[in-house]
């Protein structure tokens, strides 16, 4: 018998060697471990055995069943890391290519003109401020002077979301949730940038399109006039547009105001010689402004005896067309990539 156990180790021991790949030392595991395999056979037979003989025969059985096992453990790791390298060999990485680029957006012109112009006025003592783009009828135009049927509300088609509440047509809509804010009491020195909505659409009007409204409050002491409305208004564009620019100040109406002013600049590309841009008048209307009404103080909670000051509005996009020279406003809306890529390096200019 414990020949017969040498004989299995030899051939088994020496299949193992021969093995060519994982499965055929599988099949030799089976066929030498396994519950029918052949080592099992013999323990099986034991009981023929006299007992001084069986644990003699067990010992060796169970000897043979660990260096099988070894072995077979040993040709499988080889196998397994021949695996390994073949795998490694076949996929080398090529670190010299180049990798894929990742596409960075860049900032929108609309709000490298809406940061400027934030920068610049902070710079001058005023807060920042922000108002709902869902706005209600109230803060839109009733606050403002403009109540229900009133025809001024005519100048600007908007888009009623309910018969109270409506896409702000007008950042105006912050002036009266500013003044409500401060109480009446405080003196306001404010800037508001944001999105507004109106049902209009072609080359030079959007349905949706930027605005920047500006508001200062004080004592009547302290004489805000429209001496400092120009000057702010020079600083203003002279910053963002040219050095050289000139305001021009015309007679115009709007509810919130009185007097109320429409804003020209001399235009920026002919000098005010007249060119195609500025229509051969030397001029390009920009700004809203004046004198914030008196009933818009009362209906805000400042009392229009103690308290007085301006307010000015104008639209963002026109200001970023100017700037940039884009000549349709639609490009700003379009998300085109091409478009958009051309700015990337404007803020170094
Ligand atoms: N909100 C006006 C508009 O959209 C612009 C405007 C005019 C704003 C005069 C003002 C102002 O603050 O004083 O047409």
């Amino acid at each position: 018998m414990q020949e017969q156990i040498n004989k299995i180790k030899e051939i088994a021991l020496q299949e193992i060697k021969e093995a060519k790949d994982l499965k055929i030392l599988n099949d030799v595991k089976v066929k030498y471990l396994g519950k029918k395999g052949e080592l099992t056979q013999v323990l099986r037979g034991m009981g023929e055995l006299s007992p001084e003989e069986r644990p003699i025969v067990g010992g060796l059985v169970n000897e043979v069943r660990d260096e099988i096992e070894n072995k077979i453990e040993e040709k499988e790791e080889e196998f397994k890391s021949n695996e390994m390298k073949e795998k490694l060999e076949k996929e080398t990485i090529d670190i010299s290519l180049p990798g894929t680029k990742v596409k960075r957006g860049s900032k929108h012109p609309v709000n490298r003109v809406i940061e400027e112009i934030e920068d610049l006025f902070v710079s001058m003592g005023y807060d920042v401020v922000e108002g709902p783009e869902l706005e209600t009828d109230e803060y839109c135009f009733e606050r403002l002077n403009l109540p229900k049927g009133h025809p001024a509300r005519d100048m600007q088609d908007s888009f009623y979301i309910t018969s109270e509440y409506l896409l702000r047509t007008q950042t105006s809509a912050v002036q009266a949730r500013t003044m409500l804010e401060k109480g009446g009491k405080e003196p306001i020195r404010m800037i508001c940038a944001g999105k507004t909505y109106r049902r209009e659409d072609d080359a030079t009007h959007s349905h949706q399109f930027g605005q920047v409204e500006g508001l200062v409050i004080d004592k009547k002491d302290k004489n805000v006039s429209l001496a400092d409305l120009k000057g702010t208004l020079e600083v203003f564009v002279r910053k963002l547009i040219g050095k050289n620019c000139n305001l021009r100040f015309r007679p115009s109406y709007f509810p919130f105001t009185e007097p109320s002013y429409e804003v020209d600049v001399s235009c920026f590309k002919c000098e005010g010689k007249g060119c195609s841009l500025c229509k051969q008048t030397g001029w390009i209307e920009v700004l809203g402004a004046g004198i914030v009404h008196p009933n818009v103080l009362e209906m805000n909670g400042y009392d229009p005896k103690e308290y007085g000051g301006f307010a000015f509005g104008t639209g963002l996009d026109r200001l970023a067309m100017f700037k940039y020279g884009i000549p349709d406003m639609r490009y700003l809306y379009a998300n085109d990539i091409r478009f958009l890529k051309q700015f990337d390096r404007k803020d170094e200019e």
